[in-house]
C-alpha cells in the first residue's frame, strides 16, 4: 500500500459517495484508444477506492443507470440526449452531464478528444472527493491554455538542479532508470491537474545530456514517452545549441550554415522515429555560459528558427527561453541593469520567429525572486507566441523547507494588466495567445518534485504543484479555492483541518516575504545554493544583482529621469506608475527607486522601520505556523504530520536567522534604532 504522502491529492479517501453509487455499477465505453483505456483504468481505480465497487465495463447500454465515457465523436453513435452549450468544446475540453437514455439516467463524461475524456474522469473523481453533490456536478470545461508544461531540471546522473525533494525519478548513473513505475504514478498526478507536456532534462545541458537526442539514449527516452503518452502528456528535451560541434563532427553550430541545418533535421527525424508524438525542444542559449547563436554573430530568431524548421514537419515546437542577460557585469558600473536585458534582446525580434517557436519568459525581469514586477516582455511581443515561466521549485522561496504557497504570487502575475491593448490586457490573456491572436501559448513551471517520499520534500509543497496545474488550466480560479480544493482532496473534510491548513497556505507567501529581502529588492541570499540570508552575498559579484545599500539609502534607481531607464519598457500607465515614487507600490519600491531609509512609505512607516517591523513580524508568524500545525496532531496522517513539523521547525530557525541578519545589517548601516526598542544585535 502506498503512503498518503505519496498518493498526494489522489488518495480518494474519506469522501461520501452516496448519490453517485447508483451510476457506478456499469461503465459503458466503445473506444479502445489507449488514453481512453487509461481513463477507464483511473475511473475503476477511483470508484473502487471510494465505494469498494468493481464497475462492469460494457460496450452496450445496461438496463439501469451507468456512466458513459467517450469523445464527442463516440457520442455520435449513442442515443444519449447530451446538449453541449459551447457547440465545440475547446481542445482537451470535456463535459460531464446527467442525461437520459430512454428512462435510464446516465452520467456522461464526454471529451473533446481522448485527453478531454481523461480530464473529465479526473474531474468527476475530484468533484466526488470535494463533496460536490450530484446536482452540482454538471460542467463544460476546457483549458484556458493550450500548453501546460512542466520543466524538469534533472541531470542524467540523477541530480536535480535546484531540486529540494531528492533525486530524479527519470535518470540515475547517467542512464534512464529501469523501473518506470514511479514515472507512471507521476503521470497520473500530472494528468489529474491537466498537464500535457513535460521537459525531461535540465535547461543546462551538459556533456551526457547533449546525447539524449541520439540513438544512444532515444530507446530509453522513448520508454518514458510511452508511459506519459497514456496520460496525454508529450515529452520534450532540452538541447545544447552547440551539439553539432560537441557530438556531431561539424566545425560550427552556426544556425545559418547548411550543414548545421541538415544535422538538426536528421537528428529530429530520428527522434520522431522513436517518439512519433515528440513535443519538441527547450533551449537555453547565450545565457549563463550556455552556447547560442551569438557566437556566430546570429540573433535569437535565427537560432530558434533553424530548430523550428527541423521540427515543423513533425508538428514539434521550440521553447526558446528569454532568460538572456550579461552575467559578467562590473558591479562598479551603475548604468548596467540586468532587468532590462530580456526586453532589449527580444523586443527587436518580434515578428521574426516562426509560428512553432514559443518564447518562454520568466515572470519577472530578474530571476524568480519572492517579489519582482512582471516582466515587461509580456505584452511587448505582439507577433510572437509566448509562454510564462514560473518556478514551482522553491529556489528563492524557501527551498521546500519554508512553507510558501505560490499560487497567491502566480495569480497576481496572471492578473497583472500590461495595458498592451488597453485596459484588461492581462498577462493571462497574453500568454494564452488570445490578446494578440497567437497560435500557441501557455504556462510552464519548473518542477518541484523528486524521488522523496512525498514527491516534494515538504508535503505541503504538493499544493504548489497542484495549484500550478489548476491555474495553468484555469487562471480565473482563486488561490484560496485552489487551496481549499487541494486540502480537502489531500486531508479530507474535517473543518478544523481545512481551515487551519488553508489559512497557513494563504498567509505563507507574505510571511516568507516579510522575513527575507525587503520591498522588492531581492537577492540577499547566500551565493550559490541560495538558502538563508546574506545581505551582500550578491552585492559585489558579476551577476547584475545589486541593491546598492549604503549608510544613507537603498534600492535600484530604474527610473527614466535619474536611473537606468528600465521603467520605459512598460506601457502607460504602468510605466508612469513605477517611474513616479508617489505611485510606485510599496512592495516594489526598492526595485524601482533608491531612497533614504527615512523615506515614508504609503503605510506611513519609514523604510527602515518597515524593515524592522516586517522582520520581527515574519519570524513571529513563522512560529505561529508551527503552533497552528500542532493543533492538528491526531487529525491527519501521522507521517505527514511529522514531516511537516520537522520543516516548520527548520523554517523558524531560518526566519530568526533572516530577521537578525537583516535587522543587524541595516542597523549597522544606518545607526537608526527600532522605535519599539526590540532586540537588534549590534
Ligand atoms: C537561475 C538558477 C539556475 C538556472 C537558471 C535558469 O539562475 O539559479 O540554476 O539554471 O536560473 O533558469 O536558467
Amino acid at each position: 500500500k502506498k503512503s498518503k504522502a505519496y498518493n498526494c491529492w489522489l488518495n480518494y479517501e474519506n469522501c461520501s459517495v452516496g448519490e453517485y453509487q447508483d451510476f457506478c455499477n456499469y461503465i459503458k465505453v466503445k473506444s479502445t484508444h489507449p488514453i481512453i483505456n487509461t481513463a477507464i483504468e483511473e475511473l475503476k481505480f477511483g470508484l473502487n477506492k471510494l465505494m469498494k465497487k468493481e464497475p462492469l465495463i460494457l460496450n452496450y447500454s445496461p438496463k439501469s443507470s451507468y456512466i458513459f465515457v467517450g469523445t464527442l465523436e463516440d457520442l455520435k453513435n449513442e442515443k444519449l440526449d447530451v446538449q453541449i452549450k459551447n457547440e465545440i468544446l475547446k481542445e482537451d475540453g470535456f463535459a460531464v452531464k446527467i442525461v437520459k437514455e430512454g428512462d435510464t439516467d446516465v452520467l456522461a463524461i464526454i471529451g473533446q478528444n481522448e485527453k478531454g475524456v481523461l480530464y473529465g474522469v479526473f474531474y468527476l473523481l475530484r468533484a466526488i472527493c470535494s463533496g460536490n453533490s450530484l446536482n452540482e456536478i454538471e460542467i463544460e470545461d476546457g483549458p484556458y491554455n493550450l500548453l501546460r508544461i512542466i520543466n524538469h531540471w534533472d541531470n542524467l546522473n540523477g541530480e536535480i538542479e535546484r531540486g529540494y525533494a531528492g533525486q530524479s525519478i527519470f535518470f540515475k548513473d547517467n542512464k534512464v532508470v529501469e523501473d518506470l513505475s514511479r514515472v507512471k504514478d507521476y503521470a497520473r498526478l500530472l494528468a489529474s491537474i491537466g498537464i500535457n507536456g513535460v521537459v525531461l532534462n535540465n535547461v543546462n545541458v551538459h556533456k551526457y545530456e547533449t546525447e539524449l537526442i541520439t540513438d544512444k539514449f532515444l530507446p530509453d527516452v522513448s520508454r518514458i514517452a510511452d508511459v506519459f503518452r497514456l496520460y496525454g502528456i508529450k515529452i520534450y528535451l532540452s538541447i545544447n545549441f552547440a551539439a553539432p560541434v560537441e557530438i556531431g563532427d561539424l566545425p560550427t553550430a552556426d544556425p545559418l550554415d547548411e550543414r548545421v541545418k541538415k544535422w538538426w533535421k536528421e537528428i529530429v527525424e530520428n527522434i520522431y522515429r522513436y517518439i512519433p508524438d515528440f513535443g519538441g525542444f527547450l533551449v537555453k542559449a547565450d545565457s549563463e555560459f550556455r552556447p547560442g547563436p551569438f557566437t556566430y554573430g546570429r540573433n535569437h530568431a535565427e537560432g530558434a528558427n533553424m530548430l523550428a524548421e527541423a521540427l515543423k514537419p513533425h508538428g514539434g515546437l521550440v521553447f526558446w527561453r528569454a532568460f538572456v542577460y550579461n552575467c559578467m557585469v562590473d558591479w562598479r558600473d551603475r548604468t548596467q541593469d540586468r532587468a532590462k536585458a530580456a526586453y532589449e534582446n527580444f523586443k527587436p525580434l518580434d515578428g521574426q520567429f516562426m509560428d512553432n517557436v514559443v518564447l518562454q519568459i520568466k515572470y519577472g525581469p530578474m530571476d524568480f525572486q519572492i517579489r519582482e514586477p512582471v516582466s515587461p516582455l509580456f505584452g511587448a511581443m505582439e507577433k510572437t507566441n509566448v509562454a510564462l515561466e514560473l518556478q514551482i521549485t522553491q529556489e528563492y522561496t524557501g527551498q521546500q523547507k519554508d512553507l510558501c504557497y505560490l499560487p497567491t504570487m502566480w495569480k497576481e502575475i496572471l492578473d497583472f494588466d500590461t495595458y498592451a491593448k488597453g485596459k484588461g490586457s492581462t498577462v493571462a490573456k497574453v500568454v494564452n495567445g488570445s490578446l494578440f491572436g497567437m497560435k500557441y501559448g501557455g504556462i510552464v513551471g519548473v518542477s518541484n518534485i523528486g524521488d522523496s517520499k512525498s514527491w516534494t520534500g515538504h508535503p505541503l509543497a504538493q499544493a504548489n504543484l497542484y495549484g500550478f496545474g489548476r491555474l495553468a488550466w484555469n487562471p480565473l480560479l482563486s488561490p484560496k479555492e485552489i487551496a481549499e480544493e487541494w486540502t480537502k482532496l489531500t486531508f479530507g473534510h474535517d473543518e478544523q483541518v481545512i481551515n487551519t491548513i488553508v489559512s497557513m497556505l494563504m498567509a505563507s507567501r507574505d510571511i516568507y516575504e516579510k522575513y527575507t529581502a525587503p520591498l522588492g529588492v531581492g537577492w540577499m541570499v547566500n551565493p550559490g545554493h541560495h538558502y538563508g540570508p546574506n545581505p551582500e552575498g550578491y552585492e559585489y559579484s558579476h551577476w547584475g544583482t545589486y541593491h546598492y545599500a549604503d549608510y544613507k539609502g537603498i534600492g535600484v534607481d530604474r527610473t527614466v529621469a535619474t536611473g537606468t531607464g528600465y521603467t520605459a519598457q512598460y506601457k502607460e500607465p504602468i510605466a508612469s506608475m513605477y517611474e513616479n515614487i508617489e505611485t510606485c507600490p510599496d512592495e516594489l519600491l526598492l526595485f524601482f527607486h533608491h531612497v533614504p531609509y527615512t523615506h515614508k512609505l504609503k503605510s506611513g512607516k519609514t523604510v527602515i522601520q518597515h524593515i524592522y517591523d516586517t522582520h520581527f513580524e515574519g519570524a513571529e508568524e513563522a512560529k505561529g505556523l508551527k503552533e497552528k500545525w500542532l493543533t492538528l496532531r491526531g487529525k491527519i496522517d501521522e507521517e505527514i504530520f511529522e514531516m511537516v513539523l520537522e520543516r516548520l521547525e527548520m523554517q523558524i530557525k531560518n526566519a530568526i536567522e533572516w530577521r537578525d541578519v537583516v535587522n543587524t545589517y541595516f542597523y549597522r548601516k544606518t545607526g537608526i534604532r527600532d522605535v519599539h526598542n526590540r532586540k537588534i544585535y549590534e
